[in-house]
């Protein structure tokens, strides 16, 4: 693994400039410090000019600094940032059968999970997790583990020191919903079991520069009434964030209705146990009220959307233009193991056929673009998880989490293909044939995959690359 060096990165690059629009630069430059934060961006360099002119009035000096070159047609991307993500249920991506979230949580989830306390089997799927989501560009994750502590410690030392930015949730589980041989003895257990995961998390990164805590009641009916006011507390002691499952599936619904008879709905369970904040990540989001939209807009609570999950343990079509039109920061997740695939790419694709299919109910203008769901996956994420100022975009001052998009004929026969189509073309329309930048963009979206990702940064430390 490199370690992070002072790089400078020179080619295409395309980020989301806001909701509906990307941005594309060719022939431009990024400096990256040895911290890995954006210190220049120029337009119309090349290697020479960088050499002739900001090179030495940076005081960059030669063989100090890494020089990575997108070839034609390749451009650096954003990082994605997955905001929902279960790590050790990586093992069970493709598992689901025709089960829903209850019976799925008892059949699949909750063996997977107990099974980890065997710190060796923790070690591995850890390890291929981080690596896998990393070579799909996912270069920021919240990642929630299990009820051990020390599996759980491992998952944030993986994280750094592979490298990849993460929120490493220790999740909190006490209610007889779950099985006696995977669940927390007693909230105040739960609460220790929590603060042991902080404190070495805050042992190994001290300012949370790369890996940081997150606190974790599973979800409403996984919980006791006094472990969700214990871990309200922490959070107004800590500051630290919150993530949580809401209103996935209509089962869970009524669970949640039966067990908190007094409270209004879901939502303000959350809110009556302080959990719902502007640090709040809620996945799924599916089936809320009018009532419940307007007191998540405004608690300034997040929302993660998991489509991929949702289709697969067929838990409901989420409105998600409904959820934008009221101003809410939403961002994706694969929901791993809930969705079946560990990519974002993935995510982006299941986000967008969703939209198509609330908008088969006939309002047109739910549909999403693939502007949108790139923006929710960059800058929409990094909202998400409260790092706006430092991820989901190539702006100065910002950190280089980051990936090299290509499309060689040794990575992807179809795209290959294509690029080969495209050079017979006597008259080209542009660089690519009949091609423009934006087909190009979205033949990824649709087609891509992990071959497709040649290079990964994150905090300009490069964390992944395909052998060339
Ligand atoms: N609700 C409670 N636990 C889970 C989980 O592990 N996955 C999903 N999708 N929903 C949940
Ligand atoms: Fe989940």
């Amino acid at each position: 693994m490199s370690p992070t060096k002072k790089s400078l990165f020179l080619g295409s690059f395309v980020h989301c400039k806001s909701l509906d629009e990307l941005e594309t630069r060719h022939d431009a430059a990024v400096f990256v410090d040895e911290h890995g934060v954006i210190v220049a961006i120029e337009q119309d360099m090349d290697l020479q000019r960088a050499k002739d002119t900001l090179i030495p009035q940076m005081g960059w000096v030669e063989g100090e600094y890494a020089v990575h070159m997108a070839k034609k047609g390749e451009f650096f991307f954003p990082g994605f940032i997955d905001t929902h993500i279960h790590a050790p249920q990586f093992p069970n991506a493709g598992i689901f059968g025709k089960s829903t979230l209850l019976d799925w949580l008892l059949k699949y989830t909750f063996p997977m999970e107990s099974s980890l306390a065997n710190l060796s089997k923790a070690q591995m799927v850890y390890n291929r997790c981080v690596k896998r989501t990393l070579s799909h560009g996912t270069t920021t994750a919240s990642y929630y583990a299990t009820i051990h502590v020390p599996a759980t410690n491992l998952l944030a030392d993986l994280c750094l020191s592979i490298g990849q930015r993460a929120f490493i949730g220790r999740c909190c589980m006490d209610s007889d919903m779950s099985p006696d041989t995977y669940r927390d003895e007693s909230p105040q257990q739960a609460i220790e079991a929590t603060k042991a995961t902080i404190s070495h998390i805050s042992s190994i990164d001290p300012s949370y520069s790369l890996v940081s805590p997150i606190l974790t009641p599973r979800f409403a009916p996984s919980c006791s009434s006094e472990l969700m006011t214990s871990l309200g507390a922490l959070h107004k002691e800590t500051d630290l964030p919150i993530q949580t499952h809401i209103s996935e599936n209509v089962g869970e619904l009524a669970l949640v209705k039966q067990l908190f008879p007094d409270i209004k709905d879901y939502t303000s369970v959350y809110d009556s146990f302080s959990l719902l904040t502007r640090k709040t990540i809620l996945a799924h989001a599916i089936h809320l009220s009018d009532d419940e939209i307007a007191l998540i807009k405004e608690r300034k609570a997040k929302i993660s959307h998991c489509p991929c999950s949702n289709s697969s343990i067929t838990s409901g079509t989420c409105k998600v233009r409904q959820l934008l039109d009221n101003g809410i920061d939403i961002g994706l997740g694969t929901d791993m193991s809930g969705g079946y695939s560990p990519s974002i790419l993935e995510a982006l694709r299941q986000a967008v056929l969703v939209s198509r299919h609330v908008a088969m109910g006939g309002d047109d203008n739910t549909k999403l673009s693939i502007e949108e769901v790139l923006y929710l996956a960059t800058r929409g994420g990094a909202k998400v998880v409260n790092l706006e100022d430092k991820i989901g975009g190539f702006d100065v001052g910002k950190e280089w989490d980051a990936q090299l998009i290509g499309f060689g004929a040794d990575i992807s026969d179809e795209e290959g293909a294509t690029d080969e189509i495209n050079q017979m073309d006597e008259s080209p329309v542009d660089m690519f044939g009949w091609e423009t930048w934006d087909d190009r963009i979205a033949k990824w979206v649709y087609n891509g995959d992990d071959r497709n990702t040649l290079a990964v940064w994150v905090k300009g430390r490069l964390v992944h690359e395909i052998r060339k």
